[in-house]
């Protein structure tokens, strides 16, 4: 079991590094213009508030995604539970995201970007992708959720293929 799970860490963290987020691919400025601010709901008494953000930017291509490809990426392919399985590269987490294309090795990845401290569970992606559709996103977007630069990012991915 342990094995495994060294395993697909493995291929996961190589996958990352080297193909799913080639800087080529890294969000470009695309709308700029929706930067929304609201005050961070669940901060804990002993925290300074977190800033959560919003914007609507990512690569050049996002006006070609399929929004249906988003959706299947967080209905469908996340792990949608309280568990931390998620997390930027080089966290350890096994998993960076969900991606989901459809008929084509292109698609809609939503996953976690920043420092490598930056973990979420499935469950708050999946709020975090509602929240950046309900804050005027209808393609790429991402929602910053720590002082740190962690964001959870919709973005358009070249390579999703491998991510099936
Ligand atoms: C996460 O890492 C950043 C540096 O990359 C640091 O500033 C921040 O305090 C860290 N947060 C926690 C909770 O460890």
């Amino acid at each position: 079991m342990l094995f495994c799970i060294s395993i697909l860490m493995a291929s996961v963290a190589t996958i990352n590094a080297d193909q799913v987020l080639p800087s080529s691919v890294l969000p470009l400025e695309d709308n700029p213009d929706t930067v929304q601010v609201i005050p961070d709901p669940v901060t804990s008494v002993d925290a300074e508030p977190t800033e959560i953000r919003y914007d609507c930017r990512g690569s050049t291509m996002c006006p070609t995604i399929h929004v249906k490809a988003c959706d299947e990426a967080v209905n469908s392919k996340l792990i949608r539970d309280d568990n931390v399985n998620y997390g930027a590269i080089r966290s350890g987490m096994p998993r960076v995201g969900e991606c989901y294309g459809i008929a084509s090795d292109y698609g809609c990845g939503v996953l976690i970007q920043g420092p490598k401290n930056c973990t979420r569970t499935g469950n708050d992606m999946w709020w975090d992708y509602q929240e950046i559709r309900s804050n005027g996103c209808h393609h790429c977007g991402h929602k910053y959720w720590s002082d740190w630069g962690c964001k959870t990012t919709i973005d358009y991915f070249p390579v999703c293929g491998i991510w099936h």
